[in-house]
């Protein structure tokens, strides 16, 4: 059952107290004020200011979605200038919002790893800055972690609990066992699915139609899916389906997709800027495929977890996070496999799917009451681009061989 979160919870957590503070040299007799939480792992740069109660004073989201639909794609170096560009302002925008300085922030949560280089770069530097010259530590932030743990923000969902990242960048399960100590259970081999859903949308040129014109491809997909006729038009093959693991493969399913799409503009002799009248068919079916792929791994990493005591019977919950999270179709499917399997499902609201800075803050405010990473030493931190997430199970699952008798889920779109 889904709960929204006691107002009082921080009471449940383990609260930092000054014996227990790390490097005492620069919080000595401070008591926590707030947090200051920045995300620039990739398109987005995000800011957001949390106090101890978890409640977000401000945010700032600067995206660079629109920039990048209209380049066919992300370019890490006019992402990094866009970075650049908008970090200040949009740290001071949020410290206005706030209307608190920079004085009465305790700590500063940054990513640092996994992400793109260039953009990363920008966060930890403008990050270090504000921590030199307003003398404050750091705290060190894994993208996938932020993603996983953000849903504790607005529910209460305790460790552990498995989780489904789904983003632009990654697709995992995972169990999490704390904030910083994490088992993968699977991964995908090739690309993400946010990344093939904005591939997809791309070229079936979803953009050209003035309804799509600003959505990122996952989102244009979903709501051209809606209007399907025949959404079972296309048939797609279900990626992996021999492997009786935790892992995902989108690329086959991509290549699919397109050879569909490159078939149908062939037989309607379709021009250079024009969609196949079977559009929203083929967004169906891509959705449909997509989505009974994540289903079939997080029911074998359901399996896996129960066999393994990985989660308690009293604590049978599933995480959805990630941009794609926000899709609707996804999230009803999954929820119907959680009904069909006794677990309970959570997602964080849509604007904590995607990229933000308030996930970021989350996180640093869940290691500030744990003592854990914070940072005074500034020289030791550094970004990362490849970072992967907790401690591999990934072999003991393939070792596993786990015979899930897969359910159908059916879910109208
Ligand atoms: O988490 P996120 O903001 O960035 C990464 O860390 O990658 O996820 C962005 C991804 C994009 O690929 C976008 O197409 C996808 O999330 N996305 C969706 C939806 N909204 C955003 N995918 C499917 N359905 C949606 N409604
Ligand atoms: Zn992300």
């Amino acid at each position: 059952m889904i709960t929204l979160r006691n107002k009082c919870f921080t009471s449940l957590v383990f609260r930092r107290t000054k014996s227990n503070i790390k490097n005492y040299s620069i919080i000595t007799n401070r008591n926590f004020s707030c947090l200051l939480g920045i995300e620039t792992s990739c398109d987005d740069t995000g800011c957001a200011i949390i106090s101890d109660s978890g409640e977000v004073l401000g945010e700032t989201l600067q995206s660079q979605n629109l920039m990048h639909l209209r380049n066919g794609g992300i370019i890490p170096d006019v992402a990094q200038d866009l970075h650049r560009k908008y970090i200040e302002p949009t740290v001071d925008k949020t410290l206005q919002a706030a209307n608190i300085s920079m004085s009465d922030i305790s700590a500063i949560a940054v990513t640092l790893q996994p992400g793109l280089p260039l953009s990363l770069a920008i966060g930890m530097k403008y990050a270090k800055h504000l921590a030199r010259k307003f003398n404050k530590p750091i705290i060190p932030i894994h993208h996938m972690e932020a993603h996983a743990l953000v849903v504790r923000k607005e529910y209460d969902v305790s460790f552990p609990f498995l989780t489904l990242l789904i983003s632009g960048g990654h697709c995992l399960l995972a169990v999490a066992q704390d904030v910083n100590k994490f088992l993968l259970l699977g991964e995908s081999m090739d690309s993400a699915p946010g990344e093939v859903f904005d591939k997809i949308a791309r070229r079936m040129k979803l953009r050209n139609v003035p309804e799509y014109s600003q959505m990122c491809g996952g989102q244009a997909i979903e709501m051209a899916a809606s209007k399907a006729t025949n959404p079972h038009m296309f048939k797609l093959p279900l990626p992996l389906a021999e492997y009786k693991d935790c892992n995902f493969s989108f690329n086959g399913l991509k290549t699919s997709v397109l050879y569909q799409l490159f078939k149908k503009e062939k037989v309607h002799n379709v021009d250079a800027d024009k969609l196949i009248p079977e559009v929203n068919d083929l967004c169906a079916a891509t959705l449909m495929a997509i989505s009974r792929h994540l289903i079939h791994r997080t029911q074998r990493a359901i399996e896996f977890c129960s066999k393994n005591d990985l989660i308690p019977d009293k604590k049978k919950q599933l995480v959805v996070s990630g941009g794609v999270a926000c899709n609707n179709y996804i999230f009803k499917s999954l929820t119907m496999l959680c009904n069909e399997l006794d677990y309970a499902i959570f997602r964080p609201t849509p604007k904590l799917c995607t990229d933000n800075g308030v996930m970021i803050a989350w996180n640093g405010l869940e290691k500030w009451w744990r003592n854990i990473d914070i940072v005074t030493d500034l020289k030791t931190l550094d970004i990362k681009a490849q970072s992967p997430l907790g401690e591999s199970l990934v072999d003991k699952v393939i070792e596993a061989r786990i015979p899930t008798k897969l359910l159908k889920i059916k879910v109208n779109l």
